[in-house]
This record gives C-alpha cells, sequence and structure tokens, in this order.
C-alpha cells in the first residue's frame, strides 16, 4: 500500500501527465514555486472560480464584484502595513546555505511531538484491541504525558515569541530544540531576520526617476481603495459585499507541496462591510457559511476543521481559517477575518479623503468594520486533487486511475466515443456533439478499445462516456458509462442532456447554500 507521500508524489506527476499543471517555463527546467495550469486545469479551475463567485454575487444579493488593478499606488501599501509588517522571519543554516523560515522549523518540531504522540497511541491500540480506550490512555500513559508537556511548553513558548517578534527567542527556541538544518543535518544557524514577502519593480521613466511599485500580496486592498466608488455608484446599503478574484504576489521565502505555497497565485476574496460593533455576528455568520461551501461539494465533511488563530495579523481582532486534510496534514485552505476598521481608516488616513458611510437606520456616519473571506484558488485546487485522485484495483485484478472530481467541476462533462471509425458511427457521434457541447464541455474520442479511452477519460475526471454503436443507428439509444461505479446503461440521444444536466448543475450547490 502508497504511503501518503507516494500518492501526493504520483498525483503531482498526473496533474502534470494529463495537462493539469506544469512547472512555469517547463523548458528552461522551470522556475521555483511558479506554476502554469494546462488545458484540464484552466478548466477545472476555472469551474471552481465560477462556484465561488456565483456563491458569492449571486447567492447574496448584496455581494457585489470588482476587477481592480494588480498595481496599485505605493502609499497603498504603506497605508496597509505590508510595507513594515508583511514579514517572515527566516534563518539560514551556515553549511547548507538553505534558507529556512524559523517558524516553519518550529512547527514542525511541534508536528513531530504530535506524531509521536499518534505513534504511541496506535501502538497501544495494536496492543489492546476493541478494548482500548485512547483517550485514558492518552491521559495517563507517563510517555504520552512527557510528549505532551513538552510539546505544550514548546507552543506556548513559540506563541509567545511569534506575539511579541522577538526574532532572539525564535533563534533560541531552535538552538534549544536541537533543530537541525534537514540537508547539512547541522545547527550551524544565523541569527532570525525579518524578511519582507513583497515583490517590487520601477513604474514609469520620467528625469526625476521612476516609482517603486509593489505586486500586490493580496487582492483585498484593491477592494478597500474602492469602498467609497462601488458603494456611491452601486447604491449599496450596510451590511453588503465586494468580491473579488485575481492574482496576487509573494516572494515566499519557502515553497513547497507543490501550487500549495507559490510566489504567483490567485486569490478568491470578499470585504463585507458592517456596522460597528455587529462584526463578531457576522464573523461567526462567514465562518459557518463558507464551511458550508466546502462541504458542498461533498469531498467528505471529516476532511475539514477550522484554526482559530492566536497570532492575529496586525489588521484583525479574530481569525480563523478552514483547514483541509491534504496528504501532509490539515492545512490551511481559506481565512475568515474580522479586520475591524483599520484597511479604511489607514486609507482615509494616508489619502485624506474621508471614508465614511452615512447610515441612514442610524443617521450617522462611521467607518464600517470589515469581515473578510479569503480563499486561495490554488489550495482549493489542490484540495480536490488530492481528494479526486485514485487508483483503484478492478474485479478483474486490472488497475485504473480515477479523479472523482465534483461533476459540476469536472473540466469536461461527457466524452462522446463512436464504436468504430466507419459504418456511419462518427457521423452519429457528431450528431450527438452536436445536441450536448452548447451545454457541457464535451470530449470525442475514436482512437483505440473503448476500454482504453474509458481510462483515458476517467484519469481526467470526466463523469460521463457516451457510446455510439450499430444499434444507435436503429434505435436512437447510446451507452452511458458512468466513471465512479463504472456501471453501464442504455438510453434514449434525447435523455442525454437531462441526464447529464441534473448532475453537473451549479444551481443546485447553490441552492444548498441559501
Ligand atoms: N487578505 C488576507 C490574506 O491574504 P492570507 O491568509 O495571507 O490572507 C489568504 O491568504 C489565502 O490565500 C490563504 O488561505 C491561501 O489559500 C492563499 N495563499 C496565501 N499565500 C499563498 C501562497 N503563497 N500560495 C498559494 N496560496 C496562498
Amino acid at each position: 500500500m502508497a504511503t501518503q507521500e507516494e500518492t501526493f508524489k504520483k498525483m503531482v506527476a498526473h496533474c502534470k501527465e494529463y495537462g493539469f499543471v506544469f512547472p512555469s517555463s517547463d523548458i528552461y527546467d522551470g522556475l521555483g514555486a511558479v506554476y502554469d495550469y494546462g488545458q484540464n486545469g484552466v478548466e477545472l479551475k476555472n469551474n471552481i472560480k465560477r462556484y465561488w463567485w456565483e456563491a458569492m454575487t449571486r447567492v447574496h444579493e448584496n455581494i457585489v464584484g470588482i476587477d481592480a488593478a494588480i498595481f496599485m499606488h505605493p502609499t497603498t501599501w504603506k497605508a496597509s502595513g505590508h510595507v513594515d509588517a508583511f514579514n517572515d522571519p527566516l534563518i539560514d543554516n551556515r553549511d547548507s546555505k538553505k534558507r529556512y523560515r524559523a517558524d516553519v522549523l518550529i512547527e514542525d518540531q511541534i508536528a513531530k511531538y504530535d506524531e509521536k504522540i499518534e505513534k504511541e497511541i496506535a501502538k497501544a491500540a495494536k496492543r489492546f484491541g476493541d478494548s482500548f480506550d485512547a483517550e485514558l490512555f492518552r491521559q495517563t500513559n507517563p510517555r504520552v504525558q512527557e510528549h505532551v508537556q513538552k510539546r505544550e511548553a514548546l507552543h506556548t513558548r513559540y506563541s509567545e515569541a511569534m506575539n511579541a517578534n522577538d526574532l532572539n527567542e525564535l533563534k533560541q527556541i531552535i538552538l534549544d530544540e536541537g533543530i537541525v538544518c534537514p540537508i547539512s543535518g547541522t545547527k550551524n544557524w544565523t541569527d532570525v531576520r525579518q524578511f519582507n514577502l513583497m515583490f517590487s519593480t520601477e513604474m514609469g521613466s520620467t528625469s526625476d526617476g521612476s516609482m517603486k511599485i509593489y505586486l500586490r500580496p493580496e487582492t483585498a486592498q484593491g477592494i478597500f481603495v474602492n469602498f467609497l466608488n462601488v458603494q456611491k455608484t452601486g447604491r449599496m446599503k450596510i451590511p453588503f459585499g465586494i468580491a473579488q478574484i485575481g492574482k496576487a504576489f509573494r516572494n515566499e521565502i519557502v515553497a513547497r507541496q507543490f501550487v500549495f505555497r507559490m510566489r504567483e497565485f490567485e486569490q478568491m476574496e470578499m470585504q463585507f462591510f458592517v456596522r460597528p460593533g455587529e462584526e463578531m455576528e457576522w464573523f461567526k455568520y462567514w465562518k459557518e457559511h463558507r464551511l458550508s461551501w466546502h462541504k458542498a461539494l461533498g469531498l467528505g465533511d471529516e476532511k475539514y476543521r477550522y484554526h482559530d488563530h492566536e497570532k492575529l495579523a496586525h489588521y484583525a481582532n479574530a481569525a480563523t481559517d478552514i483547514e483541509f486534510q491534504m496528504p501532509f496534514g490539515f492545512k490551511e485552505v481559506e481565512g475568515i477575518h474580522s479586520r475591524t476598521n483599520f484597511d479604511l481608516s489607514q486609507h482615509a488616513k494616508y489619502s485624506g479623503k474621508k471614508i465614511e458611510y452615512f447610515d441612514p437606520e442610524l443617521n450617522k456616519s462611521y467607518t464600517p468594520y470589515v469581515i473578510e473571506t479569503s480563499i486561495g484558488v490554488d489550495r482549493m485546487f489542490l484540495s480536490i486533487m488530492c481528494s479526486a485522485y485514485k487508483e483503484e484495483t478492478l474485479e478483474n485484478g486490472e488497475t485504473r486511475v480515477v479523479l472523482s472530481l465534483p461533476p459540476v467541476l469536472a473540466p469536461t462533462k461527457v466524452c462522446v466515443m463512436p464504436l468504430v471509425k466507419k459504418d456511419g458511427l462518427p457521423e452519429k457521434a457528431e450528431e450527438v456533439m452536436q445536441l450536448l457541447k452548447y451545454d457541457f464541455r464535451c470530449a470525442y474520442d475514436e482512437k483505440d478499445s473503448i476500454g482504453k479511452r474509458y481510462r483515458r477519460q476517467d484519469a481526467v475526471g470526466t463523469p460521463f462516456c457516451v457510446t455510439i454503436d450499430h444499434d444507435t443507428l436503429t434505435d436512437n439509444c447510446v451507452t452511458v458509462r458512468y466513471r465512479d461505479t463504472m456501471a453501464q446503461e442504455r438510453i434514449a440521444i434525447s435523455e442525454l442532456p437531462a441526464l447529464i444536466g441534473k448532475a453537473v448543475d451549479m444551481k443546485e450547490l447553490l441552492r444548498k447554500l441559501a
């Protein structure tokens, strides 16, 4: 049985082999943590984006969308705090010359204690069989307790150091825990330094010189600076939201796990503007609502959990992550943040413009508070791929790789296949294509055996295959083959649009959220 790590590696290779994700500039051996989406990847990604966009701007009548530029006036980033505080603590190993995030090294060490605890419990469970009480064992076994205490002490020390931005203490923790560089195996560490994650470039070529500008590290600021534009031109009344999907850029120190941590990625963010004092109520609402959005896809409710933040970003008074169970552990896919009135107040201060809302019900003006939901498209893509990728052994001993993608997100909904390339079957298949292709993304395949063609579609997650055989010419029926069960049934061609339509209809999904 393959380990999760091996399966993950195979899934990454599968993404390249089947046109989902390629390394950027592949012919030049790629560019670190930058990826291109291929012909299937872009369809899946677009479907994810559509699901999010419709869930925001259609299900909620008080949410509208915008598309702001990536380049913004540089003062934006001074006001937002990113120039001064958008940093990661980095540390170098002098022997391997490798650079790490100090916080990640310590978090990995905490995870090691967790693994030790789980290993002890798993060992004991094997020994004691059915009568085993894991919770009691966790609380009473001296060896487990020793690991728990060490873990808790490290966690407390780490949280305090992060909250106080104490870089010396972070280094001391790394030394005290005996953390070594995974490459050199040594503890020859430099001091911990702050590293700003924003990419910068130059704009303009005037004689006075050019202006240093940044590639946005989050899409949110494009929404904040447009608050008045949208509120006034859309006559929006609080509470209301502004949604946006777009690229963001971060010079990540440690980029790893495929598209999980990239230097160029895409975010789907929504800022929901509320009355001061009502933010916690709305924070709770969005926390629950966003989890329902994820769960509605049917990847498995047990694969999600919340992680409430202890260390809050400079702008937040509450924050939680929605984590998904990736093959490398539960990881953040989405953040829900109560950002107070920080951003709007800062932009008012730095721009000298009054950024307030006149509330006709309260008959007064105020700076709205903001609840933000922020999800990475690429992380969402990864979570879906990780849960969809399966290697199955069939009853006849053969194996198949299948992507059990939610049909609504699958790149191709149906593949039309004439049994043979003659006898008028391709012409009949073309008729079926004409019937379906304006409603659904269809593929056409007439090469190789039907079995091989099924495997090709399984590998890219196509939920339906439709075979045209000689009988079709007289009875106008086709064989529909279902991806997940591999069951086949014969139905009339005229029934195909309704059958496929029902399975891939996004409306059904959106209704669940209402
Ligand atoms: N505006 C708030 C904000 O940007 P964040 O927690 O830094 O908050 C939000 O990012 C989401 O963006 C994350 O939950 C993640 O899904 C995605 N994200 C952040 N950095 C990323 C990276 N380097 N690569 C891919 N996705 C990333």
